[in-house]
């Protein structure tokens, strides 16, 4: 199992104090900064791309902040967009399978550009696939709403598809992190560690506190509390 990351979505942020967001998050208590692409195509809302992912990268670096950026590509196609986001300082790149031609790929593409690479899936897409493309990966993101806005309420149904895609992963020969990403709470987050989970994204639970490291000191102490049952 990997150590346990909480994954601000900037998504939730005030974007007019994006570095600042994302710097009080980080010293807050955060592991990883997750930063929603999404093109008003693949799903129907427009946010942020490259430049606004390098203008970032640059205001953690100045601000001595080395928390890395976990690029959630809701677009289609992908493959176009891997360089400018290597380039912009993406650490890690994760798609959804259906908005690619060729999986493996993207994916090699994905390493090949210096960064780690993970896949989306959706709440209705199975997870028949992942062991035929586990070997490629770094991350595995379970979806727990449908993708396109934040806010949303979890999906009950992601609890036994956490617990399948962490059996996959045991019974493969790599280690690639698991994450879940939509309606988490610090109601839920403790069933979403049990379930076998390791990163987790939050937008609106931590955003829309007005106390960061409280909100993310909570979620952490329900998730070690799920590590200790
Ligand atoms: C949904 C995005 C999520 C979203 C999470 O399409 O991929 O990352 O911002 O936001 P909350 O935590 O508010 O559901
Ligand atoms: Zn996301």
């Amino acid at each position: 199992m990997n150590s346990d990351w909480i994954a601000p979505s900037i998504l939730a942020a005030d974007f007019a104090r994006l570095g600042a967001e994302a710097c009080d998050v980080v010293k807050a208590g955060a592991d990883l900064i997750h930063f929603d692409v999404m093109d008003n195509h693949f799903v129907p809302n427009l946010t942020i791309g490259p430049p606004v992912c390098q203008s970032l990268r640059r205001h953690l670096d100045r601000e001595g902040v080395n928390a890395s950026i976990d690029a959630h590509l809701m677009i289609d196609p992908v493959d176009s967009l891997i360089a400018p986001f290597a380039d912009a300082g993406a650490a890690i790149i994760s798609f959804h399978p259906e908005a690619t031609h060729d999986v493996g790929t993207t994916l090699t593409a994905i390493r090949e550009a210096g960064c780690k690479a993970g896949l989306v899936f959706n709440p209705n897409v199975p997870l028949t696939r992942l062991p035929d493309w586990i070997e490629l990966l770094d991350l595995v993101l379970l979806m727990s709403v449908n993708p396109g806005f934040g806010g949303q309420s979890f999906i009950e149904s992601t609890l036994p598809k956490i617990a399948e895609a962490r059996a996959i992963i045991e019974a493969s020969p790599v280690n690639p992190r698991l994450e879940v990403d939509g309606g988490l709470t610090i109601g839920n987050v403790g069933a979403v560690a049990a379930a076998g989970a390791d990163t987790f994204v939050a937008g609106s639970t931590i955003f829309g506190s007005g106390d960061y490291p409280a909100t993310i000191a909570a979620m952490r102490e329900q998730i070690e509390a799920a590590r200790d049952r």
